[in-house]
């Protein structure tokens, strides 16, 4: 291998630019050329390169986004775009590929790897934290502050008005960002879609807990939550229910993709983008570089997309502990 080239691709995440450097500098170090593709896969349809050096990446570690930028691909789902793409890789004499995204990046890449026996290594890079086989993705630590942050907020004027709000947080199907920023926020209830509380259930428990003395009230639901989902239904739904608080609706929204990556996800970034060139030069292909325990593994693309987001029951617990 003497020629890589890096992209980020699908919805971006603090820290992104933090591999993007540790991807650059170790191809520097290994005396490997490396390009940046811009716009993810698309990019790659369309050839749409730059040559990069170690100081190409200065001054880009503290930065939120991505400097090669990033697209969700439909071209690159479909054989002849693919096709296209590989074409440009060979053209361009690039001999492997790292792609920083989420599952849906990791899908293409694994496909493309079967169809063309292209060596690509991947790294996990997206704010839900969904990916299997590593404890943590890039860019995820930074949105549960930013989420924190906001919450905080919002329980000053919760509490100066004794309402009830419901806080939409990010995380299409999984719910590691609203279970770990309720716990980290104190809100009452959390609403994940790996669990299923149901409307009345949760009405009983915010009564309940009403009843026991609290005046003010935060709820937060994952996006991806069922019963959650509409979550202006939901609040009038309470409403209809409850007297006992005014209820208020906040969707947090993209300012939780954004921001200086935290020191967590800068150093987690810099750790995968060298295990990731290493991992290339070591043979390996059709693999994510991972976090595991502290220590950087090696996951087959296939397990790392595979099925059902997992979550750690004992926070659940926890959670309900400390909300009592
Ligand atoms: O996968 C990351 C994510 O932020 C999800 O939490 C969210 O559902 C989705 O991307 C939003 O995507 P877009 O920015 O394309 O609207």
């Amino acid at each position: 291998i003497k020629r890589i080239a890096v992209l980020t691709s699908g919805g971006d995440a603090p820290g992104m630019n933090a591999a993007i450097r540790a991807v650059v500098r170790s191809c520097s170090y290994h005396n490997l050329e490396c390009v940046g593709v811009f716009r993810g896969l698309q990019g790659l349809i369309e050839a749409d390169f730059k040559e990069m050096g170690p100081r190409s990446v200065k001054n880009i570690i503290n930065r939120g986004g991505t400097i090669l930028k990033s697209a969700r691909s439909k071209e690159f789902m479909t054989k002849a775009g693919r096709q296209e793409a590989y074409d440009n890789l060979k053209e361009a004499k690039i001999d492997a590929l790292v792609v920083i995204g989420g599952d849906g990046t990791f899908t293409g890449a694994s496909v493309f790897n079967e169809e063309f026996d292209f060596p690509i290594v991947g790294i996990p890079g997206t704010i839900d934290n969904d990916i299997n086989g590593t404890d943590y993705t890039i860019g995820y630590d930074t949105a549960l502050n930013t989420v924190v942050e906001a919450i905080d907020k919002i329980r000053d004027t919760a509490n100066s008005h004794n309402r009830l709000f419901l806080v939409e947080v990010m995380g299409r199907d999984a719910g590691d960002i609203a279970l770990n920023a309720g716990i980290g926020a104190g809100a009452e209830e959390i609403l994940i879609p790996e669990q299923n509380l149901g409307r009345d259930r949760l009405i009983a428990s915010l009564k309940r807990s009403k009843k026991s003395g609290k005046s003010s009230s935060i709820v937060v639901v994952a996006e991806g939550d069922q019963i959650g989902k509409n979550i202006f239904g939901l609040a009038e739904y309470i409403q209809q229910n409850m007297d006992e608080y005014e209820v208020k609706v906040t969707v947090l929204g993209h300012i939780q993709r954004g921001g200086s990556p935290s020191c967590y996800d800068r150093v987690l970034a810099s750790r995968l983008g060298v295990g990731a060139v290493d991992a290339l030069l070591e043979g390996k292909r059709d693999v994510m570089i991972g976090i595991s325990h502290s220590k950087i593994v090696t996951v087959p693309f296939t397990e790392a997309i595979k099925g059902d987001n997992e979550i750690d029951l004992d926070l659940i617990r926890v959670a309900d502990i400390t909300s009592v």
